[in-house]
């Protein structure tokens, strides 16, 4: 198991009080696998990523029973150790990839950076060139063919689509086993959105890193997705492997985003939302009690006031009372 969290709450403090931001969130990975997290806006999906990489706001509480990545329990190490570990092993893109590269820095200066000494086999007054050559071959894996001129660049002389690149290429520099990408599309040209996405594709090929594409549009899920996950306003709704997920979705969340039927009849469109359920989501300050999707769910009865416990059936996990298409429901 590459990634395993039980149980994970986090609570951010409010001017009326503690909020309770993510509910015993229950997430699992496993090496190799592509595993998109699908939810609205707000639902946690980015909470949970800087979770992992131990970038919570200080000032806000985490919880868990378990926070593990390769064996290791992330919340017991010291902060050193911990940046060991995310310095090496997870990496992570974000949606918009000028706020996060240097602005003062060229392209080069900060992909050396990123190098580690063990992937330079030079001597020491070969390093330099060795090092050069290293961020080249980076950059060409990237697709991108005018590398010199790209090194010797700042960020904002890039356009979008490159500048996401070098972020990818920085990220993967010492070939993290976990990479994690938020929403790294979003509001790029679907040529570029889709170049991305092959680059992603390309790179698990490669080198079987695993990686966890956070989403909350519809037209980007990589068809190489292994698993897919939903969650609702910090509450996780459904996991499973994708093919089965979309064709027989056990959660009236899961079933409201329509997947099935918006790949199927193509009419996906890359601005399409996950807009699909009545109503609108709750304020932290105002969730409802028990599942989080109550008010705005077409199943929902007197027991969904009691937060439903995890169920699980053959690969497959879902928090739900009143599943639909499984085995339970058609009881
Ligand atoms: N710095 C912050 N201060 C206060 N609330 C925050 C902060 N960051 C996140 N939140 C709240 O935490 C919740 C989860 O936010 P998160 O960013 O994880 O959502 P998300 O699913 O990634 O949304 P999006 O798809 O829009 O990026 C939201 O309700 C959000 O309002
Ligand atoms: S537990 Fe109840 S409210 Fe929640 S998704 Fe299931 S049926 Fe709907
Ligand atoms: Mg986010």
């Amino acid at each position: 198991m590459l990634l395993d969290i039980r149980n994970l709450n986090i609570f951010a403090p409010t001017p009326q009080g503690e909020v309770q931001v993510l509910d015993r969130v229950n997430f699992r990975m496993e090496a190799g696998e592509i595993h998109t997290l699908v939810g609205e806006s707000g639902s946690g999906k980015s909470l949970i990523a800087r979770a992992i990489m131990g970038f919570v706001n200080p000032n806000w509480r985490v919880q868990a029973d378990r926070l593990w990545f390769q064996g290791t329990d992330l919340l017991t190490l010291t902060p050193r150790q911990r940046k060991e570990i995310i310095g090496i092993d997870i990496a992570m893109i974000f949606q918009d990839p000028l706020r996060y590269l240097d602005p003062n820095t060229t392209v080069f200066e900060q992909l050396n950076e990123a190098i580690l000494n063990r992937d330079i086999n030079a001597s020491y007054w070969q390093r330099k060139q060795a090092r050069r050559d290293y961020a080249r071959k980076l950059l060409l894996k990237m697709g991108i063919k005018n590398y010199q001129e790209v090194l010797a660049s700042y960020p904002f002389e890039l356009s979008d689509g490159v500048a996401q690149k070098v972020m990818i290429a920085t990220a993967i520099a010492h070939r993290p086993h976990l990479l994690i990408a938020d929403e790294p599309t979003t509001a790029m040209e679907p040529i570029t959105r889709r170049q991305i996405y092959r680059l992603l594709a390309q790179l698990h090929a490669r080198y079987q890193m695993s990686i966890l594409l956070i989403t909350q549009d519809l037209s980007t899920l990589m068809p190489e997705t292994h698993r897919i996950s939903t969650i609702y306003c910090g509450q996780m709704m459904e996991s499973g492997p994708l093919a089965d997920v979309l064709k027989r979705p056990f959660h009236p969340y899961t079933d409201a985003l329509s997947y099935t039927s918006l790949l199927q009849t193509e009419r996906l469109n890359p601005r399409d939302r996950l807009t699909t359920l009545p109503g609108l989501e709750p304020t932290l300050q105002h969730m409802p009690r028990g599942c989080r999707l109550g008010p705005r769910c077409p199943n929902a009865q007197r027991k969904c006031v009691i937060r439903p416990d995890l169920s699980a059936a053959s690969k497959r996990e879902y928090f739900c009372h009143y599943p639909i298409n499984s085995e339970e429901s058609e009881s």
